[in-house]
């Protein structure tokens, strides 16, 4: 449980809140670089923590995130035509270069020097692994950029898709931290799905009763869960959860490994981010057509947007009768859909003060933690954790440990990503 004040404090993300200045200090995925491949294409509307801004790629294939307003009169440069090294607004025809710097005001006289005082919010945009980042944070504190394991390997080992989600980020990455919910919410589809079926770990997540051991990471946390297994054994699940917004899922077999990122839209919606990538071979048709179809982790979207096909205005399709025979559990159809209804479900933010933990929450009750504590040491001159490539650059795991093994000695180099070694799942 929260108080009202700490629920406050982990939720708001918008400018000058602990928590948004804290997030603004990292590295932000926005885009799919195929959204804006084109110089000169169309520009896409952004918004990043409750900021309204827009993102184009200029005639010298230079990308830019600049305020969405044009400082005349206010109106969208989503209107905005993108030509000649830089955004012209359609209305008056002020046009803006990548760094936000106004190049023209047509109506003033050249030598009168005007357009040069005029300059819009600019962030600094950098492409990894497929995707756009930005920082939005002080210029000079920008970190190194991010190396995640999905950003470093060749284009054929990963697929990566985005959906919108449409409560607070934080209740949604709390779903990505709790793998209790698991031998329920998604029972039904460890046995049908085609990247989880068949697999051992499938079997042994039918002990609904998991055991969690959390343990501080550099970077986050380190969230071991353990099952009973035959013989004496444990079946252990182990999810990262990497500052300040991403979580690895547990793999499965010799399936690709699943991270998600879970990116403030604003206070009441946000992007989930999938990364689904194989440290040492090409993703397989039949993986990539699964997850294009809503497979896996991803979703269907309705074409054109990122919104969900199955979403909170049609109750997300739920199938009464499949939740009846157990086919899903829930009787929604794929486990990000059923992830996405339930957490919606709590409302825009969920009211923490009403809320009743367990033990399987000890790892969501860790990193709410660890969020606070960054935020209020950052006003103190404390700089966050994670800003080092060295803290992404960790994996999931799954694995089978004789009972009284502490996990993280008998697997330490199963959290390490390395480079062509191929990650510990069964
Ligand atoms: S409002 Fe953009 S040029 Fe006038
Ligand atoms: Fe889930």
């Amino acid at each position: 449980m929260l108080t009202h004040e700490q629920n406050e404090l982990v939720t708001r993300t918008g400018p000058g809140t602990p928590m948004g200045n804290l997030f603004r200090r990292y590295w932000i995925p926005f885009l799919l670089s195929e959204e804006v491949l084109e110089p000169e294409g169309p520009p896409v509307r952004v918004k990043l923590l409750s900021e309204r801004l827009i993102a184009f790629r200029d005639t010298h294939g230079r990308l830019g995130l600049i305020d969405e307003f044009c400082a005349h009169r206010g109106v969208s440069l989503w209107f905005g035509r993108n030509e000649e090294g830089g955004l012209r607004c359609p209305y008056h025809g002020w046009k803006y270069d990548v760094f936000g710097q106004c190049l023209d005001v047509p109506s003033e006289p050249e030598e009168s020097g005007y357009c040069e005082k005029i300059k819009l919010k600019a962030y600094p945009c950098v492409e990894r692994g497929g995707i756009v980042w930005a920082y939005t944070g002080p210029p000079e504190q920008q970190p190194p950029v991010p190396a995640f394991e999905w950003t470093t390997v060749p284009a054929t080992h990963r697929y990566i898709s985005r959906r919108w989600q449409e409560c607070n980020y934080l209740q949604a990455m709390e779903g990505g931290i709790d793998s209790s919910h698991v031998s329920f919410l998604h029972s039904g589809d460890l046995h049908t799905d085609p990247l989880h079926r068949g697999t051992k770990g499938s079997q042994y997540q039918r002990d609904r009763s998991p055991k969690f051991e959390v343990l501080e990471a550099p970077g986050g946390l380190c969230i071991g869960v353990r099952r009973n297994a035959e013989g004496g054994r444990y079946y252990w699940r182990v999810t990262q959860w990497i500052m300040p917004w991403y979580t690895m899922v547990p793999p499965y077999g010799d399936n690709a490994l699943n991270a998600h990122a879970w990116v403030p839209i604003d206070d009441e919606n946000c992007f989930t981010w999938t990364f689904t990538y194989h440290p040492t071979r090409p993703l397989t048709q039949m993986e990539l057509d699964t997850m294009r179809s809503g497979g896996g982790t991803h979703v269907k979207l309705i074409p054109g947007t990122f919104r969900p096909i199955i979403n909170k205005d049609n109750d997300y399709m739920i199938d009464r009768a499949a939740q009846k025979s157990g086919r899903t559990y829930s009787g929604i159809h794929g486990i990000a859909m059923q992830d996405a209804a339930v957490q919606e479900s709590m409302g825009p933010i969920q009211d923490r003060t009403k809320e009743n933990l367990v033990s399987t929450d000890n790892a969501i009750i860790m990193a709410r933690h660890r969020l606070r504590k960054a935020a209020l040491e950052l006003k103190k001159g404390i700089e966050p954790p994670a800003l080092d490539p060295e803290c992404h650059r960790v994996r999931s795991a799954s694995f089978v440990l004789p009972v009284g093994v502490p996990f993280d000695r008998a697997k330490n180099d199963a959290f390490r990503a390395k480079e062509g070694v191929a990650h510990t799942s069964i």
